[in-house]
């Protein structure tokens, strides 16, 4: 007995240093913790439950027969607890053979998915890997598929996010890609299908690994990723204030964080947010941190397709999503990017009982080529889809245009808004008046006295909430001031709200 207490401590301790105080070293030395430091910095402390320490790879080809089998096999695995809510994670040791994924490495995260899913539970990869374990071939390949399908049925019933410490390259992608969020690591993370040195060969560019798949280029070119932090304590932290806003499984309701922010505070300051000038921007993000609990508002996404906001925050206590028009930018008009960045956040909040509160100021929809040639129709079509698909609360303040297709798309009352408000300011209406005009009156294009007339007469009729109003298309007109007031009591009228979509396997939405 005795005998094999000493064992058990000498394979945890085996176990514990990975791929050897050399290769600890290195990663630190890269600016990154390792696998149980990560774990450690993001559990509460005490709450971490390992399996499968032990577990050995069965690879007996390329020398890995002879090679030292380090117990683990390159990924810690368990569940643990952040402020007291179930967690399932894996953290992938980049000390061990790089992190890459063999059979017996994907073994231990589907078996901790799997759990996952049975006890309604999220998962939490921390990925730094190398790929498929090269000298496994298709047992590695395999192993990814087994994740990859796990990562499909989770989708929608449990969370899913993806922090990206290190490499996530080639398959390793795909996992992450497939889960709900996926945050990065600035300098030290990258993800791509083929590396570098492939792109090469095959397009002769020369391109560095950071410039292909960094932090930086995720969160504001590619849109793969949410959010970019600037070290693995940072992002770890954050992850810890995320994990705060989600439901741990669909069929919860989000954990409540009681505030003493009051849902009845006024804010003066909104009257005047909207400027006299139709044309002149003003920041959304203003009105939405002066509407939601304690100013607290989570972006995700900040730096890519910034003509739409996204993120979560509070409402007495309650997660709310947030999905707003940025007039700041573009003013504020839907293109690809900002209709899909809008699509799958709105998509994740009606998987989780997440009400929606939408803040509308949109011009319409960005014309030219570029935008038609990438297939706008098809991408804005995916916004229009998931709110009208969307079954959990939706309250929609339109704080001035609501132009054209956009004022349908965005959380109307048509595609089953509950609550619909509109400021004073708001325009709703086919396009601008001057826009109109020119149209509908393109015989007086050459009497400029006559189109002012037609202009002046087109915004008097259209440029109000009131036409709207009288079709019952807003519920109310209410002033800037009074927004917390109103979204929270619409918010706690519809807490029980339940309507259900008609059976089908899924619907088709335009991908
Ligand atoms: C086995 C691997 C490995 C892999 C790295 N290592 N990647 N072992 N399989 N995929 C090992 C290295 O041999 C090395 O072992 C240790 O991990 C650290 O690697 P280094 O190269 O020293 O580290 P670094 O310089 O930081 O470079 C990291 C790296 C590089 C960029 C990830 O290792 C690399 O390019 N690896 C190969 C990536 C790749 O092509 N993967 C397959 C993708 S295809 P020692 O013993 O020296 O410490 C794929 C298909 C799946 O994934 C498709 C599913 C759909």
């Amino acid at each position: 007995m005795h005998d094999i207490i000493t064992q058990l401590e000498e394979k945890r301790h085996r176990a514990a240093m990975g791929g050897g105080q050399k290769r600890i070293d290195a990663q630190h030395k890269k600016g990154k913790l390792t696998a149980r430091e990560r774990l450690e910095l993001l559990l509460d402390p005490g709450s971490f439950e390992e399996w499968d320490m032990f577990k050995e790879h069965r690879c007996v080809d390329f020398g890995m027969e002879l090679a030292e089998k380090i117990p683990g096999d390159g990924v810690v695995t368990g569940y643990g607890t952040i402020n007291g809510r179930m967690v399932f994670v894996y953290a992938q040791d980049f000390t061990v053979f790089g992190g890459a994924l063999s059979e017996t490495h994907a073994e231990k995260i589907c078996k901790i998915m799997d759990h996952a899913m049975k006890v309604g539970a999220p998962v939490i990869g921390l990925n730094d890997s190398g790929g498929a374990r090269i000298q496994e071939g298709v047992a590695a390949l395999g192993g990814y598929a087994e994740v990859f399908q796990r990562n499909v049925m989770a989708s929608g019933v449990i969370p899913q996010i993806s922090m990206i410490m290190g490499p996530s390259a080639g398959g390793a992608v795909y996992s992450p890609s497939m889960t709900d969020f996926i945050f990065m690591v600035k300098d030290s993370s990258y993800m791509f299908v083929t590396g570098p040195e492939v792109v090469k060969t095959v397009t002769h560019e020369e391109v560095t690994a950071e410039e292909l798949g960094g932090a930086v280029m995720h969160t504001t070119k590619s849109g793969v990723a949410d959010l970019a932090f600037e070290n693995d304590v940072e992002a770890l932290y954050m992850l810890r204030r995320f994990f705060n806003y989600l439901p741990l499984n669909n069929r919860e309701k989000p954990p409540v964080r009681p505030s003493n922010d009051a849902p009845d505070r006024l804010d003066y300051s909104l009257d005047t947010l909207v400027p006299d000038n139709a044309n002149k921007p003003y920041d959304i993000k203003e009105l939405i941190i002066k509407t939601v609990d304690d100013c607290e508002f989570f972006e995700l996404q900040p730096s890519y397709a910034k003509n739409m906001v996204i993120g979560f925050a509070r409402m007495e206590g309650h997660t709310v999503g947030i999905v707003a028009n940025q007039p700041m930018v573009l003013a504020g008009c839907l293109d690809i990017k900002s209709s899909i960045k809008a699509a799958r956040f709105v998509r994740f909040c009606d998987a989780f009982n997440i009400p929606v509160i939408t803040f509308v100021d949109v011009p319409g929809f960005m014309p030219g080529t570029a935008q038609e040639y990438g297939g706008i129709i098809k991408h804005g079509a995916k916004l229009l889809y998931a709110y009208a698909e969307c079954t959990v609360p939706k309250v929609t303040v339109i704080t001035r245009k609501a132009y054209g297709g956009a004022y349908d798309v965005m959380s109307p009352k048509h595609l089953r808004g509950d609550v619909n408000f509109a400021w004073p300011s708001a325009e709703i209406a086919v396009m601008g008046a001057k826009g109109a005009v020119e149209i509908i009156f393109r015989d007086d294009k050459n009497d400029p006295v006559k189109l002012a007339a037609r202009e002046a007469e087109y915004k008097e009729k259209f440029a109000n909430p009131f036409v709207a109003g009288a079709r019952g298309f807003i519920d109310d007109v209410i002033q800037p001031h009074e927004t917390r007031k109103r979204i929270c009591r619409s918010l706690t009228m519809l807490r029980n709200k339940k309507i259900e979509n008609p059976w089908r396997k899924h619907g088709n939405i335009p991908l």
